[in-house]
């Protein structure tokens, strides 16, 4: 059995679907409206929980807001049988929320007010100790403090975990982090704001996996939409080709590669067969509307 740790956000997503996304100063009328569970935190989460086989353990640290939206998620997360020892209902908080526009072809624009999601601070972090230190597997994002980031990485690292960043949103982090990190998962745009390089091909994907390499993580793997993914560790480096679909709406399928990269790898699959496992499970994402809801099960890969 493995334990797999989630530490991240959770949000109440609140979607709206365009031709066509609205530029700076435009009004669109929108074809319709959708309240998700989202996330990236929680999508990673649920990802885990939906692909992992039986007998392995999913936690998920996350703060959420004393709100029915809270009592809502965590039903849901229990449904996919995520662990709650993790989960604390912050009071006179409320849950995190995003607003999504998404475009015809499923690309997307989230803006994020972090609610809850902003008070898992460092001090909150300490009653979670036993749970990084149990993890045989570390995901995190960054939607929650950096500096509870690094001390959850550091502290998943010391006790032998296993550790997984994805560098999402696009934020600006200082070096110290990148040394706790085993694998790093960024896409396209979070590279370039980490190495400074644009990502827009393989030589620049491996000039800017080099640099991330130089940084701490022995494995680099940045996504790149419907290409697939450029991975770079020791076994193997290159493009590792991703499924070709019809995309409706793209929200969570970068959260949806890292749950399933982080199962992949507790089932000791070699990083390139996790690395496609995880294309799957994106690819099938993208077929589907919503954060959560869009995230496949293991009997459909
Ligand atoms: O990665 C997708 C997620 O980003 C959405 O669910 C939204 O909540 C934002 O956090």
């Amino acid at each position: 059995m493995s334990r797999l740790v989630i530490l991240g956000s959770a949000n109440a997503d609140h979607v709206m679907s365009f031709e066509y996304l609205p530029a700076p100063g435009q009004t669109l009328m929108s074809k319709d409206y959708r309240f998700e569970h989202g996330g990236k935190g929680a999508n990673q989460a649920v990802a885990c929980a939906r692909l992992c086989q039986a007998g392995n353990r999913i936690d998920f640290i996350c703060h959420l807001g004393a709100d029915g939206i809270a009592d809502q998620m965590c039903q849901s997360w229990h449904d996919d049988g995520i662990h709650s020892d993790g989960i604390t209902k912050v009071n006179g908080l409320s849950t995190g929320t995003a607003m999504i526009f998404v475009g015809a072809n499923g690309e997307n624009s989230i803006g994020v007010s972090l609610g809850a999601n902003a008070s898992m601070t460092t001090e909150a972090l300490e009653k979670h100790q036993t749970l990084l230190a149990q993890a045989d597997w570390f995901l995190v994002q960054l939607e929650t403090p950096t500096t509870t980031v690094a001390q959850a990485l550091k502290s998943a690292k010391k006790h032998g975990a296993n550790t997984l960043l994805n560098p999402a949103p696009a934020t600006v982090l200082g070096t110290e982090i990148y040394r706790w990190v085993d694998i790093i998962t960024p896409n396209e745009t979070e590279a370039e704001a980490i190495t400074g390089i644009e990502v827009c091909d393989e030589n620049t994907a491996r000039l800017a996996a080099q640099m991330l390499h130089q940084l701490g993580p022995e494995t680099v793997i940045i996504t790149l939409g419907s290409r697939g993914a450029y991975l770079s560790c020791s076994e193997f480096e290159g493009v590792v080709a991703g499924v070709d679909v019809k995309p409706v709406d793209t929200v969570a399928a970068g959260d949806t590669f890292n749950g399933a990269l982080m199962v992949a790898l507790s089932e000791n699959l070699a990083m390139r067969d996790a690395v496609e496992f995880a294309n799957r499970a994106a690819a099938i994402a993208v077929t589907r509307p919503g954060a959560q809801r869009s995230i496949p099960y293991r009997h459909e890969l």
